[in-house]
């Protein structure tokens, strides 16, 4: 795994944004992996002022998200597709039918996770973005998720939905189960980029770097992917 540790949150934002850029001017059919969270906005928004001030076009590229709370629909402001959209489709030319996560709303989830499973084994991430829980959860794959596992629905963990409260008003708000691409649907993409920053990810990154390889950390995995670059800041990094 390749290591990139930055000075801080905007320089690791610019090195991502640096391979992505690269992509998407080489290859404008490309698709792009998508993650949510704090931890992406800074690319999002170098995504979209290159958009808008070197027209960087996405109208040929296609997305895929990594997860979605179960019950919440793209109108709801919590929703990650909601997310998705006002932080970055809204801002550039992509044709948002060409953007895909799986739907909170389904009532028939098993369905849904087919659906999703199948898209994707069509589509396959050219360069998927991650961020890292503080439990070491990528997308929501929580510790003790099968590295065989593929898209599913899973109940989040107590530290999650402590982590992901402060984006809601409070913390019985935070639903409790969301879809998720599994493991290998993200092992399945041609290059990963995961991103951290903060002190709060420092352990996960460490495990990321240093760990065993074992299920109880999901995103150990990641040290089997033959082109997975690290980009973190250097609190992030603190204990390499
Ligand atoms: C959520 C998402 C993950 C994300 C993680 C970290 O649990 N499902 O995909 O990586 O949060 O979020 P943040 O970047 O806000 O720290």
């Amino acid at each position: 795994m390749e290591i990139i540790i930055t000075d801080n949150y905007d320089l690791m934002s610019e090195e991502a944004f640096k391979l992505v850029k690269n992509l998407v001017r080489s290859n404008p059919n490309s698709v792009l992996g998508l993650a949510t969270g704090s931890t992406p906005l800074g690319l999002y928004k170098l995504m979209s002022d290159d958009y808008n001030y070197n027209g960087t076009s996405y109208k040929n590229i296609k997305t895929v998200n990594l997860d979605e709370y179960v019950g919440l629909g793209k109108d709801n402001v919590q929703s990650y597709a909601y997310f998705m959209n006002k932080y970055l489709f809204k801002n550039i030319d992509i044709n948002l039918n060409n953007t895909y996560i799986e739907n909170g709303l389904a009532i028939d989830k098993e369905k849904e996770c087919k659906r999703y499973n199948n898209l994707l084994n069509e589509l396959k991430q050219d360069i998927q973005i991650l961020g890292i829980g503080s439990n070491g959860h990528i997308a929501f794959n929580e510790p003790f998720t099968s590295f065989d596992s593929v898209v599913h629905v899973v109940k989040l963990a107590e530290s999650t939905i402590k982590d992901n409260s402060r984006l809601f008003n409070s913390i019985d708000e935070v639903p409790r189960y969301a879809f998720t691409m599994g493991l290998k649907n993200i092992m399945n993409a041609k290059k990963i980029i995961i991103m951290a920053s903060g002190v709060n990810k420092a352990k996960a990154v460490y495990e990321l770097v240093h760990g065993k390889i074992t299920e109880e950390v999901p995103c150990t995995i990641l040290r089997n992917h033959k082109d997975c670059i690290l980009i973190c800041d250097k609190e992030a990094g603190s204990l390499l």
